[in-house]
């Protein structure tokens, strides 16, 4: 009885997780990397941004224990990674003189290769991510978060953003009821800014969400699925302005509170102490010039 049904159930094992198509950045972290190796320039991803001027990735990046592996990491070597933001995590960019980003707090993992001109801003590519809340260090949602987003290689706009919480200006989106919802929206400098897909953001599951982004077509396209369940089609394809290159950023990005017209990025409130984080797992890059889409089935 036993030796029929393994052959049974074992392709349905193998094909859970496989990446089906040409894989541009593979973002999954080796079971054996440490939170030091983040910073070490042989990272998977960029060794030196996005983070707290004084703040290493040792410190930043946490291994959470007891968390289920992700939809693209069932038969791989890898594993769910934390990005944790607290008070010192104020980013001061180059600029002369350098300006602290003091109305923000965050922590973000950029793909090391993504220079802004790379080949993961060519032709037709999919971005896929896992997230999941992390009980133990809880974001607080009063306030308007960027956990995943693709920012113009010009830094003037981004080409979609996956937020959370209470949107900063609350008429930028009037469809966002509950603050702990995840959203995917489109080009930021679109007025209004343009929703294509919500979900609630459900404590203790993954949520994987998958974007293909036509850079030359200006076509996106949106998956997601919770759990283990292979990614559904949501949105699109539809029209997004997806001109500008850049790069993509998975982390925490909070946003000060405050009032509407303040400099969000030297002004608003920031409480303190601040110990938040949110888990991440099958990061990847592909290539879908062919169409070819990976769903997890
Ligand atoms: C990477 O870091 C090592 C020292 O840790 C250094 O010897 C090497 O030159 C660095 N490589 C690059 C490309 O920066
Ligand atoms: C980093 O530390 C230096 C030296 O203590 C301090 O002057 C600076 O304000 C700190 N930067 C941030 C963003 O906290
Ligand atoms: C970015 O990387 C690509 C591919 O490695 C390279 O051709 C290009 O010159 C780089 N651009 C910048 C601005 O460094
Ligand atoms: C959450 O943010 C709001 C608005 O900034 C602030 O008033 C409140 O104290 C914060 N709550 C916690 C637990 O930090
Ligand atoms: C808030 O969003 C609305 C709707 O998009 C926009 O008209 C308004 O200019 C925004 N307010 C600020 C201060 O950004
Ligand atoms: C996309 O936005 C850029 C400015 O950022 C603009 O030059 C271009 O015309 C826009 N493209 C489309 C198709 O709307």
């Amino acid at each position: 009885m036993f030796f029929f049904l393994f052959p049974l159930i074992f392709p349905s094992v193998l094909a859970l997780g496989n990446i089906k198509c040409p894989i541009l950045f593979d973002g999954r972290v080796h079971k054996n990397v440490q939170p030091a190796d983040f910073d070490k320039n042989s990272s998977i991803y960029d060794h030196q941004f996005v983070h707290g001027q004084n703040q290493t990735w040792a410190e930043i990046i946490k291994f959470p224990e007891g968390v289920p592996p992700s939809l693209f990491e069932i038969s791989t070597n890898t594993k769910a990674v934390e990005v944790t933001i607290n008070q010192n995590s104020i980013f001061v960019p180059g600029g002369d003189p350098p300006v602290p980003e003091t109305g923000f707090r965050r922590s973000e993992l950029i793909p090391a290769l993504n220079n802004g001109t790379d080949i993961t801003v060519q032709g037709t590519r999919t971005f896929h991510w896992s997230i999941r809340n992390d009980p133990t260090r809880p974001l607080n949602l009063s306030h308007e978060y960027h956990p995943v987003w693709h920012e113009t290689a010009d830094f003037s706009t981004s080409e979609i953003t996956f937020l959370t919480g209470k949107p900063f200006n609350q008429s930028f989106d009037p469809t966002v009821h509950d603050p702990k919802t995840l959203r995917l929206a489109g080009r930021q400098s679109n007025s209004p800014e343009t929703t294509f897909f919500q979900t609630p953001f459900l404590d203790d599951v993954w949520h994987n969400w998958a974007v293909t982004l036509g850079f030359e077509t200006n076509l996106l396209t949106v998956y997601y699925s919770i759990g283990l369940e292979p990614l559904k089609l949501v949105a699109g394809p539809a029209f997004n302005n997806n001109s500008g290159g850049g790069q993509f950023h998975t982390g925490v990005f909070k946003l000060p509170t405050g009032p509407l017209g303040i400099d969000v990025l030297h002004q608003g409130f920031q409480e303190s102490p601040i110990n938040e984080g949110l888990i991440f797992g099958s990061i990847f890059i592909e290539d879908s010039n062919s169409g070819c889409v990976t769903l997890g089935n």
